[in-house]
């Protein structure tokens, strides 16, 4: 995978700062792939990062649900944790609560990963899903309007986790990984369909993130260890969005609070 990467780094002053910041990253980049395409088909992380930038977007008193072309999205996951979707772990019901419940989505446009299921028997049911609903042939790989990640603090995204072999899956679309670190199985998007995405960016926050990000987005190669180091989109331009804690580390913004990076892919 030859070529540059352009990292693109967005510095907000703080976690509400930050929130704002993604939710109105996501109006746009999903405004524009409707303008583009007549629809929007994205996938989604987990974890606790994206709550607050969920709970803007459902807001009937904040400017951006109103702005949102609902009827033309289509929502995914990036991955799940191997548990039933009202369990407190899933992503599912994590973006219930703060999304879908008060969105107007039809159940059509929510596409989630049966973490109820054998992980095996999950991942294979979520690769078909895809196969179909991107009407793909042969080797080809769904090409995400937007996929949108967060970082944990040993590097992982996705669940795509340090020393796992997640990381080495390079002819699935989906599969089902065993956590050693976390004694669980995660499914989880694989890395070469999250780059073929067309746009796909990080929303990570907080100062335990600042050294591996440091070290994800200028350190040397050691995708093993830090798996994050794996998204080199095809696009060749990676979006972050960063709260001032996370971004302590990295060189220093311009005016406007924007970094710039260049890396070998
Ligand atoms: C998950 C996520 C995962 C997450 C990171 C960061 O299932 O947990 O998809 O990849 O983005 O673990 O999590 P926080 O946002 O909670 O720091």
């Amino acid at each position: 995978m030859a070529g540059k990467l352009s990292i693109k780094y967005y510095v907000e002053p703080d976690a509400a700062a930050l929130a704002r910041r993604t939710a109105n990253y996501f109006v746009e980049m999903i405004q524009e792939a409707v303008a583009r395409n007549g629809q929007a088909r994205i996938a989604i992380s987990g974890g606790s990062t994206p709550k607050a930038a969920f709970q803007l977007l459902a807001d009937p008193n904040q400017p951006w649900r109103s702005r949102m072309p609902w009827d033309k999205l289509d929502i995914y996951w990036v991955d799940e944790r191997c548990v039933p979707p009202d369990d407190a772990d899933s992503n599912y019901r994590m973006t219930r609560e703060t999304l879908l419940n008060s969105v107007p989505l039809r159940s059509d446009q929510v596409h989630r990963m049966e973490g109820e299921l054998e992980p095996q028997v999950a991942a294979a049911h979520y690769e078909s899903l895809l196969r179909n609903n991107f009407r793909l042939e042969g080797a080809e790989m769904p090409r995400f309007d937007l996929v949108a990640l967060g970082m944990g603090d040993d590097g992982h995204t996705a669940s795509l986790f340090p020393h796992t072999d997640a990381i080495h899956a390079l002819n699935q679309l989906v599969i089902a990984n065993h956590v050693p670190q976390k004694d669980t199985w995660r499914i989880t998007l694989t890395w070469p369909v999250i780059n073929h995405a067309s746009s796909v960016f990080f929303v990570i926050g907080g100062k335990d993130k600042s050294q591996v990000l440091k070290d994800v987005l200028t350190g040397p190669r050691d995708m093993e260890r830090l798996p994050s180091q794996l998204i080199r989109p095809a696009s060749g331009i990676l979006t972050l969005i960063l709260d001032k804690d996370a971004a302590a580390l990295l060189p220093a913004t311009d005016g406007e609070g924007c970094g710039v990076l260049e890396r070998e892919r």
